[in-house]
Protein backbone atom coordinates (compact mmCIF):
# COMPACT_ATOMS: atom_id res chain seq x y z
CA UNK A 1 0.00 0.00 0.00
CA UNK A 2 1.52 3.24 -0.85
CA UNK A 3 2.26 6.06 1.86
CA UNK A 4 0.27 9.10 1.51
CA UNK A 5 1.52 12.86 2.85
CA UNK A 6 -0.23 15.94 3.36
CA UNK A 7 1.05 18.41 2.04
CA UNK A 8 -0.16 22.03 2.00
CA UNK A 9 -3.50 21.40 1.01
CA UNK A 10 -3.44 17.79 -0.99
CA UNK A 11 -2.96 14.20 0.00
CA UNK A 12 -0.22 12.86 -2.41
CA UNK A 13 1.74 9.80 -2.67
CA UNK A 14 4.53 9.75 -0.04
CA UNK A 15 7.10 9.18 -2.76
CA UNK A 16 5.60 12.10 -4.51
CA UNK A 17 5.41 14.68 -2.03
CA UNK A 18 7.51 17.82 -2.12
CA UNK A 19 7.89 21.41 -0.69
CA UNK A 20 9.38 24.47 -2.61
CA UNK A 21 13.26 25.33 -2.66
CA UNK A 22 12.55 28.50 -0.77
CA UNK A 23 10.66 27.18 1.90
CA UNK A 24 11.48 28.85 4.83
CA UNK A 25 12.15 25.40 6.99
CA UNK A 26 14.72 24.30 4.26
CA UNK A 27 16.99 27.56 4.28
CA UNK A 28 16.41 28.54 7.90
CA UNK A 29 14.79 25.78 10.02
CA UNK A 30 12.22 28.16 10.26
CA UNK A 31 9.35 26.02 11.49
CA UNK A 32 8.43 23.78 14.28
CA UNK A 33 6.99 20.30 14.21
CA UNK A 34 5.14 17.97 16.65
CA UNK A 35 5.51 13.79 16.83
CA UNK A 36 2.21 12.15 18.56
CA UNK A 37 2.61 8.23 19.28
CA UNK A 38 -0.23 6.49 17.47
CA UNK A 39 -0.83 3.24 19.47
CA UNK A 40 -3.98 0.75 19.18
CA UNK A 41 -5.54 3.02 16.21
CA UNK A 42 -5.76 5.96 18.57
CA UNK A 43 -3.72 9.16 18.34
CA UNK A 44 -2.29 9.60 21.97
CA UNK A 45 -2.02 13.07 23.89
CA UNK A 46 -3.34 14.97 20.63
CA UNK A 47 -4.82 17.84 22.39
CA UNK A 48 -1.22 18.14 24.69
CA UNK A 49 0.45 18.61 21.22
CA UNK A 50 -1.53 20.83 19.75
CA UNK A 51 -1.55 22.95 22.51
CA UNK A 52 2.17 22.92 22.49
CA UNK A 53 2.05 23.45 18.75
CA UNK A 54 0.18 26.57 19.35
CA UNK A 55 3.01 27.65 22.04
CA UNK A 56 5.69 27.07 19.57
CA UNK A 57 3.61 28.92 16.32
CA UNK A 58 3.17 31.70 19.10
CA UNK A 59 6.62 32.26 20.33
CA UNK A 60 8.33 32.20 16.99
CA UNK A 61 5.05 35.07 15.64
CA UNK A 62 3.89 32.13 13.08
CA UNK A 63 0.05 31.84 12.64
CA UNK A 64 -1.80 28.71 12.60
CA UNK A 65 -1.76 27.43 8.97
CA UNK A 66 -5.29 26.48 9.43
CA UNK A 67 -8.13 26.19 12.13
CA UNK A 68 -6.97 23.59 14.71
CA UNK A 69 -10.03 21.36 14.64
CA UNK A 70 -9.10 21.24 10.32
CA UNK A 71 -5.33 19.91 11.48
CA UNK A 72 -6.98 17.24 13.70
CA UNK A 73 -9.21 16.12 11.18
CA UNK A 74 -6.12 15.94 8.84
CA UNK A 75 -3.56 14.25 11.54
CA UNK A 76 -6.54 11.50 11.49
CA UNK A 77 -6.81 11.42 8.05
CA UNK A 78 -3.31 10.55 7.27
CA UNK A 79 -3.39 7.99 10.18
CA UNK A 80 -5.63 6.06 8.99
CA UNK A 81 -4.98 6.86 4.80
CA UNK A 82 -1.61 4.77 5.83
CA UNK A 83 -3.66 2.68 7.96
CA UNK A 84 -1.54 3.06 10.82
CA UNK A 85 -2.22 1.36 14.28
CA UNK A 86 0.63 2.08 15.94
CA UNK A 87 3.33 3.90 14.99
CA UNK A 88 3.74 7.48 14.69
CA UNK A 89 2.30 10.91 13.47
CA UNK A 90 4.30 13.87 12.71
CA UNK A 91 3.51 17.64 11.61
CA UNK A 92 5.54 20.45 10.82
CA UNK A 93 4.81 23.98 10.23
CA UNK A 94 7.51 26.66 8.68
CA UNK A 95 6.83 29.74 7.97
CA UNK A 96 5.84 29.40 4.48
CA UNK A 97 7.84 30.33 1.23
CA UNK A 98 9.31 33.42 0.50
CA UNK A 99 12.16 34.71 -1.76
CA UNK A 100 15.12 34.24 0.48
CA UNK A 101 15.23 37.27 3.18
CA UNK A 102 16.58 36.95 6.86
CA UNK A 103 13.45 38.99 8.34
CA UNK A 104 9.88 37.38 8.11
CA UNK A 105 8.22 37.63 4.61
CA UNK A 106 5.42 39.65 3.98
CA UNK A 107 2.48 39.39 5.52
CA UNK A 108 -0.31 37.19 4.27
CA UNK A 109 2.90 34.82 3.27
CA UNK A 110 0.82 31.82 4.36
CA UNK A 111 2.72 28.78 6.55
CA UNK A 112 3.36 25.84 5.28
CA UNK A 113 2.05 22.32 6.82
CA UNK A 114 3.44 18.91 6.16
CA UNK A 115 1.76 15.64 7.62
CA UNK A 116 2.86 12.30 7.55
CA UNK A 117 2.63 9.03 9.49
CA UNK A 118 4.87 6.04 9.51
CA UNK A 119 4.14 2.42 11.17
CA UNK A 120 6.19 1.24 13.76
CA UNK A 121 6.42 -2.17 15.09
CA UNK A 122 5.67 -3.21 18.40
CA UNK A 123 7.23 -6.20 18.54
CA UNK A 124 10.97 -4.39 17.95
CA UNK A 125 9.58 -1.85 20.70
CA UNK A 126 8.93 -4.50 23.20
CA UNK A 127 12.11 -6.16 23.15
CA UNK A 128 14.20 -2.68 23.22
CA UNK A 129 11.70 -2.30 26.13
CA UNK A 130 13.40 -5.64 27.68
CA UNK A 131 17.06 -4.89 27.10
CA UNK A 132 16.62 -1.51 27.63
CA UNK A 133 19.49 1.18 26.35
CA UNK A 134 22.36 2.69 26.92
CA UNK A 135 23.08 6.76 26.49
CA UNK A 136 25.87 8.23 26.63
CA UNK A 137 26.69 12.46 27.73
CA UNK A 138 27.73 14.97 25.70
CA UNK A 139 28.27 18.70 26.46
CA UNK A 140 25.10 20.83 26.12
CA UNK A 141 25.64 23.32 22.99
CA UNK A 142 22.31 24.15 21.91
CA UNK A 143 20.45 27.93 22.12
CA UNK A 144 18.37 28.22 25.21
CA UNK A 145 14.98 28.36 23.39
CA UNK A 146 14.99 24.41 23.28
CA UNK A 147 11.32 24.60 25.29
CA UNK A 148 9.89 25.67 21.68
CA UNK A 149 9.98 22.24 19.52
CA UNK A 150 11.54 23.84 16.36
CA UNK A 151 13.06 21.89 13.34
CA UNK A 152 16.65 23.14 13.93
CA UNK A 153 17.68 20.02 15.31
CA UNK A 154 21.37 19.93 14.01
CA UNK A 155 23.07 20.20 17.94
CA UNK A 156 20.12 16.82 18.32
CA UNK A 157 21.41 15.26 15.16
CA UNK A 158 24.87 15.65 15.97
CA UNK A 159 24.70 14.40 19.32
CA UNK A 160 22.51 11.14 18.36
CA UNK A 161 24.89 10.11 15.92
CA UNK A 162 27.81 10.39 18.61
CA UNK A 163 25.65 8.03 20.61
CA UNK A 164 25.37 5.53 17.62
CA UNK A 165 29.06 5.67 16.91
CA UNK A 166 29.18 4.66 20.31
CA UNK A 167 27.19 1.98 20.18
CA UNK A 168 24.35 4.05 22.71
CA UNK A 169 20.99 4.87 21.48
CA UNK A 170 20.88 8.05 23.18
CA UNK A 171 22.76 11.57 24.33
CA UNK A 172 22.53 13.22 27.20
CA UNK A 173 23.03 16.99 27.23
CA UNK A 174 24.81 17.74 30.43
CA UNK A 175 25.59 21.38 31.38
CA UNK A 176 28.52 22.54 33.34
CA UNK A 177 27.68 22.11 36.36
CA UNK A 178 27.03 18.68 35.90
CA UNK A 179 23.40 18.30 35.75
CA UNK A 180 21.37 15.79 32.79
CA UNK A 181 19.23 18.81 30.81
CA UNK A 182 17.25 15.50 28.46
CA UNK A 183 18.19 13.66 25.75
CA UNK A 184 18.44 14.57 21.76
CA UNK A 185 15.03 13.37 21.39
CA UNK A 186 13.88 12.44 24.67
CA UNK A 187 13.15 13.71 28.46
CA UNK A 188 15.39 12.17 31.13
CA UNK A 189 14.56 10.55 34.10
CA UNK A 190 15.99 8.88 37.05
CA UNK A 191 14.30 6.41 39.60
CA UNK A 192 16.01 7.46 43.32
CA UNK A 193 16.79 4.79 46.44
CA UNK A 194 13.70 5.62 47.91
CA UNK A 195 11.42 5.13 44.62
CA UNK A 196 11.31 9.11 43.73
CA UNK A 197 10.74 10.25 40.03
CA UNK A 198 13.48 12.72 39.36
CA UNK A 199 12.90 14.99 36.17
CA UNK A 200 14.25 18.29 35.63
CA UNK A 201 12.00 21.24 35.84
CA UNK A 202 10.39 22.25 32.32
CA UNK A 203 10.26 25.67 32.72
CA UNK A 204 13.31 26.88 30.32
CA UNK A 205 16.33 24.54 29.26
CA UNK A 206 14.48 21.63 27.86
CA UNK A 207 11.50 20.24 25.78
CA UNK A 208 8.55 20.41 27.66
CA UNK A 209 7.96 16.26 26.63
CA UNK A 210 4.02 15.47 26.38
CA UNK A 211 5.12 12.28 27.53
CA UNK A 212 7.00 13.46 30.33
CA UNK A 213 3.62 15.65 31.52
CA UNK A 214 1.74 11.93 30.93
CA UNK A 215 4.49 10.25 33.03
CA UNK A 216 3.67 12.36 35.89
CA UNK A 217 -0.38 11.64 35.55
CA UNK A 218 0.71 8.21 35.37
CA UNK A 219 3.17 8.59 38.66
CA UNK A 220 0.16 9.59 40.25
CA UNK A 221 -1.84 6.85 39.96
CA UNK A 222 0.27 4.50 40.50
CA UNK A 223 0.98 6.61 44.08
CA UNK A 224 4.60 7.17 42.83
CA UNK A 225 6.21 10.18 43.90
CA UNK A 226 7.55 12.62 41.62
CA UNK A 227 10.51 15.90 41.97
CA UNK A 228 11.16 18.12 39.20
CA UNK A 229 14.54 19.41 40.18
CA UNK A 230 18.06 18.87 38.28
CA UNK A 231 20.24 15.96 38.71
CA UNK A 232 23.76 15.08 38.08
CA UNK A 233 25.57 12.19 35.49
CA UNK A 234 26.77 10.68 38.97
CA UNK A 235 23.32 10.92 40.59
CA UNK A 236 22.03 9.21 37.77
CA UNK A 237 24.69 6.35 37.43
CA UNK A 238 24.15 5.71 41.44
CA UNK A 239 20.43 5.77 40.40
CA UNK A 240 18.38 2.80 41.30
CA UNK A 241 16.87 3.12 37.74
CA UNK A 242 16.44 5.71 34.77
CA UNK A 243 14.42 5.94 31.69
CA UNK A 244 13.42 7.99 29.03
CA UNK A 245 10.50 9.68 27.66
CA UNK A 246 9.45 10.94 24.27
CA UNK A 247 6.19 10.04 21.67
CA UNK A 248 8.80 8.07 19.68
CA UNK A 249 9.88 5.50 23.20
CA UNK A 250 7.14 6.13 25.32
CA UNK A 251 8.63 4.92 28.56
CA UNK A 252 12.30 3.64 27.86
CA UNK A 253 14.28 1.91 30.10
CA UNK A 254 18.30 2.85 30.10
CA UNK A 255 20.72 0.45 31.57
CA UNK A 256 23.70 1.92 31.09
CA UNK A 257 25.22 5.78 31.62
CA UNK A 258 28.72 6.68 29.72
CA UNK A 259 29.25 2.43 29.68
CA UNK A 260 28.36 2.39 33.81
CA UNK A 261 25.65 -0.28 34.54
CA UNK A 262 22.46 1.72 36.01
CA UNK A 263 21.92 -0.54 39.30
CA UNK A 264 22.46 -4.16 38.00
CA UNK A 265 22.21 -3.17 34.56
CA UNK A 266 18.49 -4.19 33.76
CA UNK A 267 15.55 -2.67 33.23
CA UNK A 268 14.19 -0.96 36.47
CA UNK A 269 10.27 -2.32 37.47
CA UNK A 270 9.49 1.30 38.55
CA UNK A 271 9.96 2.20 34.95
CA UNK A 272 8.19 -0.93 33.60
CA UNK A 273 5.25 -0.59 35.56
CA UNK A 274 4.95 3.33 34.30
CA UNK A 275 5.43 1.70 31.08
CA UNK A 276 2.64 -0.59 31.27
CA UNK A 277 -0.05 1.52 33.02
CA UNK A 278 0.63 4.26 30.09
CA UNK A 279 -2.05 3.43 27.62
CA UNK A 280 -4.60 3.17 29.79
CA UNK A 281 -3.65 6.78 31.21
CA UNK A 282 -2.69 8.86 28.72
CA UNK A 283 -5.47 10.61 26.46
CA UNK A 284 -6.34 8.58 23.10
CA UNK A 285 -8.05 10.04 20.76
CA UNK A 286 -10.01 7.54 17.46
CA UNK A 287 -7.93 7.81 14.53
CA UNK A 288 -10.54 6.41 12.22
N1 LIG B 1 11.26 14.35 20.19
N2 LIG B 1 13.25 16.43 24.33
C1 LIG B 1 13.55 16.60 23.01
C2 LIG B 1 14.75 17.40 22.66
C3 LIG B 1 12.73 16.03 22.04
O1 LIG B 1 13.03 16.20 20.73
C4 LIG B 1 11.61 15.26 22.43
C5 LIG B 1 10.70 14.63 21.42
C6 LIG B 1 11.34 15.11 23.78
C7 LIG B 1 10.14 14.33 24.29
O2 LIG B 1 8.95 15.03 24.02
P1 LIG B 1 7.57 14.27 23.80
O3 LIG B 1 7.34 13.44 25.01
O4 LIG B 1 6.58 15.35 23.66
O5 LIG B 1 7.71 13.41 22.56
C8 LIG B 1 12.17 15.72 24.71
C9 LIG B 1 10.44 13.86 19.10
C10 LIG B 1 9.72 12.60 19.42
C11 LIG B 1 11.30 13.77 17.85
O6 LIG B 1 12.02 14.72 17.61
O7 LIG B 1 11.22 12.77 17.13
Amino acid sequence: MPRIAYVNGRYVPHGAATVHIEDRGYQFADGVYEVCEVARGFIMDMRRHLDRLDRSLSELAIAWPLHRSALEVIMREVVCRNRVHNGLVYLQVTRGVARRDHVFPPPGTRPALVVTAKQTDPAAAARKVEAGVSVITVPENRWERVDIKTVGLLPNVLARQTAREAGAQEAWFVDPDGTVKEGAATNAWIVTADGTLVTRPADHGILRGITRAAVMEVADHLGIAVEERAFTVEEAKAAREAFITAATTVVMPVVAIDDAPVANGHPGSVTLSLRRAFFDIAEKSPAC
